[in-house]
C-alpha cells in the first residue's frame, strides 16, 4: 500500500511519502535539487575527460550499483500479492486472537515461492513452494510460513542447512538451478531417512503445482492455541484453495519452464488483474493438548509427519481472498520478511526442533538480507497495530523517536507503571518445561521414517502413482553415482515393492528387498480417535 507519513511510533514526520514515480514535473537529485540534464556526464569540453566533480552521474551510478540485495537463502524466486482474511468466528472457542472472531477482516500479503532456484528460475520446476502469509491483525503481525506441503525434510533444525546444501546447486558445477536431479540431493535424503517422506511428496503431482491458486498451504509444525480461560488446544494450520488442487504434467511443466519461466508469477497478477481473486479457506486440525503432544499414536512435534485429515477433520475458520497486486515488486514481494515468532496473543509454539530452529533463523538471515535491524520499518513489514518499543538506532533508522528514556519504568517521559500483563498483551502459556537432561538426541517416536511415506504412496491413484515412479526414475537417472542410486533404490524398498521394482526397471539396477516390516496402514477413523470437535467439551 502507500506508505503512511507516519514513524513507527506513530507519530506523523512531516516529510512526503516517498512514493517516487518519476511522473512529476521535475527529475531531481535524490536531494531535491532539479536537474538540467541527466543524459549526458559533465566533461571537459565534448570530448572529455569526465569530470569528478559530476554528482548526479556518482550519486546516479552510485544507487545504481546497489540496486541489488541477497537474494533469500532460500525461497528465492517467489510473487507476492495483497488480500484480506475473514474470520468465520469458529475458531473463538479455541483462541482468544482477535483475528478469528467472527466477522473479522484483517489485511495479508502472500508470498509463494519456490525453495531451491535462485531469483531468476523457472517457476515450473520440480521443488516445494512456499506460502508465507503475513496478518497485519489489531493485536500485532502474524506470520503463517507454511509450504504447500504438510510435511518437512528433517525434524531438527539443526540438520536445515546440510538438507539445503544438498538440495542446492553442487558447488563444483552449480548446476542443477532448481531440480532434485543429482548426486547430493539423493546421497542426503538416503542417508537422512526422515527426509524420505518429503521427498515423495515431492515426486508426485504436488511437485509440480498447475497454479499457485491451485496449491494448499500447510503450517506443518503443530502450534498452541489458548483462549481466554487459558485452555489450549494443539493445531496444525491448513489453506485449501478454492479452486482445488491441481498440477501440471511432467510434460507441460517442461514446456512451461521454456516458453513462460514466468508462468506462476504471470498467473497470480493477471488472476487477480482480471477479477478473478483467488481464494483459500483456512482450516484447523485441533488435537487435545495432553503431556505426550500425541495424536492417535502420531507425534504432534515430529514435522516429518501428517495427522491423517481422516482422523481429525480440517475445520474452516476463515477465507482468504487475494485482490490486489503489488505496485513494486521490490517494495512489497522482494523486501518483505516473515517469521514464524511474530505471533498474536492467542497462538504459541510448541517444542518442534524444526519451528524452535525457524525462530532463531529468520531473524538472523534477515539481518544481512535488509542490511540491519530496521527491517520491520520497511512499508510492507510495517505492523497495522500501533508500534511503541524501545528500540532505537542501528542502520537505515527511519523513525525520529521522541522522548528522552526509552526504558522502563521511568520517571522523565510519564514512564507509568506497567499494569501486570496489560490488557490485550500476548502471554506465552505457562507449560511445563519437564525436567530432562541436556541431551542432543530425539525422541524414539521421531525413528519412523517409512510408514507414512507408505501411506502416502497407498493413498494414490494409479495415475497418480506412474507419475511417481516416472519422477523418481527420471530424477534419479540424472545421477552419476551408483551407490547413491542404490541406496535410495533401498529407501523405496521401505515403502513399497512395486514402486522400488518400477523405478529399479526404469534405472536398469535390480531391485533390493525391503529391511523393515511394511504395514499397510489404514488411515479410516476409528470414532473414538476423531479429532476433537468444537467447541472442545
Ligand atoms: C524462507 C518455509 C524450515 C530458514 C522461507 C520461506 C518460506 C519458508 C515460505 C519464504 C518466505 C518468504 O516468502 O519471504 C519454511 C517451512 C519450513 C522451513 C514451511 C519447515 C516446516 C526452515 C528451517 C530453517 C529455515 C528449519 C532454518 C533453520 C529459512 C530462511 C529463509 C526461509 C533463512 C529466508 C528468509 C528471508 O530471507 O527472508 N521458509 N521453512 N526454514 N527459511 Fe524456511
Amino acid at each position: 500500500g502507500t506508505p503512511e507519513t507516519r514513524t513507527p511510533t506513530g507519530e506523523k514526520t512531516g516529510a512526503a511519502p516517498i512514493t517516487h514515480s518519476q511522473r512529476g514535473k521535475f527529475l531531481t537529485t535524490a536531494q531535491g535539487a532539479r536537474l538540467q540534464d541527466t543524459d549526458h556526464s559533465l566533461k571537459a569540453g565534448p570530448r572529455g575527460p569526465v569530470l569528478l566533480q559530476d554528482h548526479h552521474l556518482r550519486e546516479k551510478i552510485m544507487h545504481f550499483d546497489h540496486e541489488r540485495i541477497p537474494e533469500r537463502v532460500v525461497h528465492a524466486r517467489g510473487a507476492g500479492a495483497h488480500g484480506v482474511f475473514t474470520a468465520y468466528g469458529t475458531a473463538e472457542p479455541l483462541t482468544v486472537a482477535g483475528f478469528l472472531r467472527k466477522g473479522r477482516e484483517t489485511p495479508v500479503f502472500v508470498r509463494f515461492s519456490t525453495v531451491l532456484g535462485s531469483r531468476g528460475s523457472a517457476d515450473t520446476v520440480r521443488d516445494t513452494r512456499g506460502f508465507a502469509t503475513k496478518f497485519y491483525t489489531d493485536e500485532g503481525t502474524f506470520d503463517l510460513v507454511g509450504n504447500n506441503m504438510p510435511v518437512f525434510f528433517v525434524q531438527d533444525a539443526i540438520k536445515f542447512p546440510d538438507i539445503i546444501h544438498a538440495a542446492k546447486w553442487h558447488p563444483d558445477r552449480e548446476i542443477p538451478q532448481a531440480q532434485s536431479a543429482h548426486d547430493t540431493f539423493w546421497d542426503f535424503v538416503s542417508l537422512h531417512t526422515e527426509a524420505q517422506h518429503h521427498t515423495i511428496w515431492n515426486m508426485s503431482d504436488r511437485g509440480i503445482p498447475r497454479s499457485y491458486r491451485t496449491m494448499e498451504g500447510f503450517g506443518v509444525h503443530t502450534f498452541r492455541l489458548v483462549n481466554d480461560e487459558g485452555v489450549t488446544v494443539l493445531v496444525k494450520f491448513h489453506w485449501k484453495p478454492k479452486l482445488g488442487v491441481h498440477s501440471l504434467t511432467w510434460e507441460e511443466a517442461q514446456l512451461t519452464s521454456g516458453v513462460d519461466p514466468d508462468f506462476h508469477r504471470r498467473d497470480l497478477y493477471d488472476a487477480i488483474e482480471a477479477g478473478a481473486f483467488p481464494e483459500w479457506e483456512l482450516g484447523l486440525q485441533v488435537f487435545p493438548d495432553t503431556p505426550e503432544e500425541t495424536f492417535a499414536g502420531i507425534d504432534l512435534l515430529d514435522p516429518t509427519k501428517i495427522i491423517p485429515e481422516e482422523l481429525a477433520p480440517v475445520q474452516p475458520v476463515g477465507k482468504l481472498v487475494l485482490n490486489r497486486t503489488p505496485t513494486n515488486f521490490f517494495a512489497e514481494s522482494e523486501q518483505v520478511a516473515f517469521h514464524l515468532g511474530h505471533l498474536p496473543p492467542g497462538i504459541d509454539v510448541t517444542n518442534d526442533p524444526l519451528l524452535q530452529g525457524r525462530l532463531f533463523s529468520y531473524l538472523d538471515t534477515q539481518l544481512t538480507r535488509l542490511a540491519g535491524p530496521n527491517f520491520g520499518q520497511i512499508p510492507i513489514n510495517r505492523p497495522h497495530a500501533p508500534v511503541n518499543d524501545m528500540l532505537r538506532d542501528g542502520f537505515h533508522q527511519q523513525a525520529v523517536h521522541g522522548g528522552v528514556a526509552p526504558y522502563r519504568p521511568n520517571s522523565l517521559d510519564g514512564g507509568n507503571p506497567f499494569t501486570s500483563p496489560p490488557e490485550g498483551a500476548f502471554v506465552d502459556v505457562p507449560v511445563t518445561v519437564t525436567e530432562a537432561p541436556k541431551i542432543r538426541a530425539n525422541p524414539v517416536s521421531f525413528d519412523d521414517h517409512f510408514s507414512q511415506a507408505r501411506l502416502f504412496w497407498l493413498s494414490m491413484s494409479p495415475v497418480e502413482r506412474e507419475h511417481i515412479i516416472n519422477a523418481y526414475t527420471f530424477e534419479l537417472g540424472k545421477c552419476y553415482e551408483q551407490a547413491v542410486k542404490e541406496r535410495q533404490l533401498a529407501c523405496l524398498a521401505n515403502i513399497d515393492p512395486v514402486l522400488c521394482a518400477e523405478v529399479a526397471a526404469g534405472l536398469g539396477l535390480p531391485a533390493p528387498a525391503a529391511t523393515i516390516d511394511l504395514v499397510d496402514v489404514d488411515p479410516s477413523p476409528a470414532l473414538s480417535q476423531v479429532g476433537q470437535q468444537w467447541p472442545p467439551d
